[in-house]
């Protein structure tokens, strides 16, 4: 998929997060122009970033 607002691929984004790890609000605000484009892709990006387990999750305690 392709995020026109951005004018980058999911790929890229998500090699951006892979790279460094940042939450999923982060990730959109720091590695893509959605927050101040369509947001249209959003709800994709989000749900692919979750199900390639891209998002680092919190430490819970013991
Ligand atoms: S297409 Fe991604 S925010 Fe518009």
């Amino acid at each position: 998929m392709f995020c026109l607002c951005s004018n980058k691929s999911f790929d890229e984004i998500f090699e951006l997060q892979q790279r460094h790890p940042v939450s999923t609000e982060e990730m959109i605000a720091k590695y893509t122009d959605c927050l101040v484009g369509c947001g249209s892709c959003i709800s994709a990006l989000k749900a692919e970033a979750e199900f390639r387990e891209l998002i680092p999750q919190p430490v819970t305690a013991l």
